[in-house]
């Protein structure tokens, strides 16, 4: 049986051990497994750690508020707002394997400029169990990273060994907020893979508040402890509709709302209709650029869970 202030306990000693006096550097996005490690290094080695937060400008609504409140306070917070490099280098870019591309490069470039001007000789990273195990022999468990300028960083796991739930345990034991800790993962590359094809401002906050009203309608049936994941995505199709009593060309927004374990599969569990019917009347009345809100079906496989 896993148990939460052993592991924080030895954890703790061990990141003493191997940090010293030296400081170290983290990217927080705010998600589960960032956060949690965030808030344990910084039990350990105090303000030596420096967590990085980079806007990228692919956020959801709110995000960058809730993600700075939490932290700002509590562990050495940096927040890095980059969403204009990030969106000028993905201007025009339609291939969503390209967009993560971009995305991770311009990431790297950011990151480092920042941890430059730190003198970190550390890198923490929040990997977790199935971040390795699906990619067995490619990363190996002791690896130094060398960033571009040649600053070399050796990298941290301390909850490489643990999966999901037991990272949100030590996350809890922690005293992290549970909005923090119970949080649906966001892919890295945020809103560039549910807006789909060429970005833009309009596109990215249509979806933002897609994005919302299907959080808020979720969690406000507290579905979202039985969803996997849950959120909308804002298509390149364009679809007929009738406003008042004027035809309308907008955009098709879809559904996705899933359940599962770990995302290496998942499934489509049935949800009270009136729910959905909520969200698809909230969607075209609020959001005037959308006229057609469709709810995808299809498991994991065939399809994956993010539609790019
Ligand atoms: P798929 O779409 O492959 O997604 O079924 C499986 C899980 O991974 C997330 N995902 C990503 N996470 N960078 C990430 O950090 C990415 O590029 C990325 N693409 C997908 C997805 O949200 C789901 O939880």
């Amino acid at each position: 049986m896993f148990n939460p202030e052993e592991f924080i306990t030895e954890a703790i000693a061990k990141i003493k051990d191997e940090i010293g006096d030296e400081k170290a550097v983290i990217a927080l996005s705010g998600g589960v497994d960032s956060s949690v490690c965030s808030v344990l290094i910084q039990e350990a080695i105090g303000d030596n750690l420096i967590a990085i937060f980079v806007n990228h400008g692919l956020l959801r609504e709110g995000e960058v508020e809730e993600v700075t409140n939490t932290f700002k306070d509590k562990i050495n917070f940096k927040y890095v707002d980059a969403s204009e490099e990030f969106l000028t280098a993905l201007d025009g870019v339609e291939d969503p394997e390209e967009k993560r591309e971009i995305i991770g490069k311009v990431f790297i470039d950011v990151f480092q400029r920042e941890a430059d001007k730190t003198d970190a000789k550390f890198l923490v990273q929040g990997t977790i169990a199935p971040d390795w195990i699906e990619t067995e022999g490619k990363i190996k468990s002791h690896h130094n990273v060398k960033l571009p300028s040649g600053m070399v960083l050796k990298v941290v796991e301390p909850v490489r060994d643990l999966y999901k739930d037991e990272v949100r345990q030590i996350g809890l034991e922690l005293g992290l907020d549970k909005k923090i800790v119970y949080r649906q993962p966001f892919p890295g590359p945020g809103l560039a893979v549910r807006v789909i094809g060429t970005l833009s401002d309009e596109k990215l906050a249509v979806c933002r508040k897609a994005n919302k009203i299907v959080s808020e309608e979720i969690e406000k049936e507290g579905l979202n402890k039985e969803l996997w994941q849950y959120f909308a995505v804002l298509t390149d199709t364009k679809v007929t509709g009738v406003k008042g009593d004027q035809r309308d060309f907008g955009y098709l927004v879809v559904l996705r709302l899933v359940s599962s374990v770990d995302a290496m599969t998942a499934y489509i569990p049935e949800l009270p209709w009136n729910i959905i019917r909520t969200m698809s009347k909230r969607i075209t009345s609020e959001i005037p650029e959308v006229t057609h809100v469709a709810l995808s079906i299809s498991d994991k496989p065939p399809s994956t869970i993010e539609f790019a």
